[in-house]
């Protein structure tokens, strides 16, 4: 009988959590059809309804990437978090799939995805909060054969705690190095210094605790969130996502960063030779947790949270929140420094060019929501571009002053977001309008901006400055499900 039990529970609990998973699907079928679709964006991939937060299990699977992201889908502000699930032949255009994993006592944080043969695992962190006792933070894993299904391993956590019980231990990346699985996570020290552990298994089951792979100087925050570590131009990246970091002029605006240190390492000694400090990635109001994968072809792809912790998300009370950015190709220069740019195949989703030549001053130039702009730069001279709704809502500003070599987004009510810009050779902007978005390259990706701006009635761009803009438009199609 104990044997015929234990078989029933197991099974009885397996029918739960296939009932729970299929009424969360019905919800999101339902509820997605009720959100106000004003701002809801064409190209970027977002919740069908309710809360996202970081990428999660970024990866490529059986012909496809995969994405993930951190989702609570029945209300638009953050809960206890399931990974909602996107998939994508291009990286441009994606398809929704079910919800890859629910919460049970745990709250799935963020993680990453590895294949294994036939098989995916993800990874991630296991939020456990009970009364009475303190927070705590493991590793867990989940298995998938297809890449749709996922069971969470009866194993969990493989991970159970940091070397030192920090209650953070969170935001497991794995990757494969000929014949170990390697995992970092983002931790912090006893007396609140940001950390970076790494480990190793022969598994992905057993872990072995190797070193700690970096660790804040002072200044560079309490917490590390989101790592990620990858090779790209002979060197070692270390991208991380701190919370604590002061601002410093120009840098480091926002509540929390996302940037990266490169460096050396080596794996017989498991030691990271830092080469660079820590640089941000992106200068736009709302970008964190960036996650990257490589792509079939070699390349290596980021995408980011396009949000902020602690910001207003004017489309939350329309029954959604958040998105991704597009997906950007990275490089490394001969300085050192990532330069982040849009895919070739993001032109796929070119449709009518809408605009070809010079857009004079004072000139307002009607956009489509979707919209990509292409502007020629002489750096010589001044720019200043708005943007804004045709009905009104949310505006901004970008602009060029050549007196401090500044490139300058500034966001109605908000301070202002500049870096300098160098271009090595290619002197143009281009930007890409959503519904509810701009991100703005500079040159070959030296300088980006990813904010969210919210116009009413579509775009409209007006040139203030005093000189003629050589400029192109496109409408832009779809790329992700109504
Ligand atoms: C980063 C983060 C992660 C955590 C997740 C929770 O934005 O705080 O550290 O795993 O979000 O949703």
């Amino acid at each position: 009988t104990s044997l015929f039990l234990l078989f029933a529970t197991v099974y009885g609990s397996d029918l739960q959590r296939q009932d729970a998973k299929l009424e969360l699907e019905e919800y999101i079928k339902e509820a997605s059809q009720k959100i106000n679709q004003q701002y809801r964006l064409q190209y970027h991939v977002a919740a069908p309804v309710g809360w996202i937060n970081d990428p999660n299990g970024f990866s490529y699977y059986k012909g496809e990437y995969h994405l993930f992201y951190q989702y609570y889908p029945y209300d638009s502000v953050w809960g206890p978090m399931h990974w909602g699930h996107v998939v994508s032949k291009d990286l441009v255009t994606w398809e929704h799939r079910p919800t890859a994993l629910l919460p049970d006592e745990e709250y799935c944080f963020s993680g990453s995805a590895v294949v294994d043969g036939d098989k995916m695992i993800l990874m991630y962190t296991a939020h456990i909060e009970k009364e009475g006792s303190p927070t705590n933070q493991s590793q867990y894993l989940a298995f998938s054969d297809d890449g749709v299904n996922f069971e969470k391993f009866v194993g969990n956590p493989v991970i159970p705690a940091s070397p030192n019980h920090s209650p953070d231990f969170r935001d497991p990346k794995a990757w494969k190095h000929e014949d170990y699985w390697y995992v970092i996570i983002g931790s912090k020290t006893d007396d609140e210094i940001g950390t970076v552990l790494l480990y190793r298994s022969k598994n992905m089951i057993d872990w072995e605790f190797l070193t700690i792979l970096a660790q804040a100087t002072s200044d560079l925050g309490y917490m590390w969130e989101c790592p990620d570590f990858f090779e790209l131009g002979g060197k070692h990246i270390l991208l991380m996502s701190p919370q604590g970091i002061e601002p410093q002029g120009d840098r480091f605006k926002n509540l929390y960063q996302t940037g990266y240190i490169v460096g050396q390492f080596d794996y017989e000694t498991f030691k990271f030779t830092p080469e660079t400090e820590f640089q941000e990635l992106d200068y736009g109001h709302d970008f964190y947790a960036a996650q990257t994968t490589e792509s079939n072809d070699g390349k290596r792809i980021l995408i980011g949270w396009f949000g902020m912790w602690e910001t207003a998300f004017p489309e939350a009370k329309d029954g959604w929140a958040g998105a991704m950015t597009i997906a950007r190709e990275l490089e490394l220069d001969s300085n050192n420094r990532i330069l982040m740019k849009p895919l070739t195949q993001q032109n796929s989703l070119r449709g009518e060019k809408t605009f070809d030549g010079d857009l004079k001053e004072n000139q307002v130039l009607e956009l489509q929501s979707a919209s990509e702009v292409l502007i020629d730069i002489d750096l010589s001279k001044e720019i200043h571009l708005l943007l804004e709704g045709r009905s009104g809502g949310g505006k901004a500003w970008l602009k060029w002053d050549p007196a401090v070599g500044k490139v300058v987004v500034e966001r109605e009510g908000d301070d202002v977001r500049q870096v300098e810009w160098a271009p090595v050779s290619n002197k143009a902007w281009r930007l890409f309008l959503d519904t509810s978005s701009l991100e703005l390259f500079c040159g070959d990706g030296e300088a980006v901006f990813s904010s969210r701006v919210y116009p009413l009635g579509g775009w409209n761009l007006t040139n203030l400055g005093s000189q003629a803009l050589q400029t192109t438009a496109y409408a832009l199609n779809r790329g992700v499900p109504v």
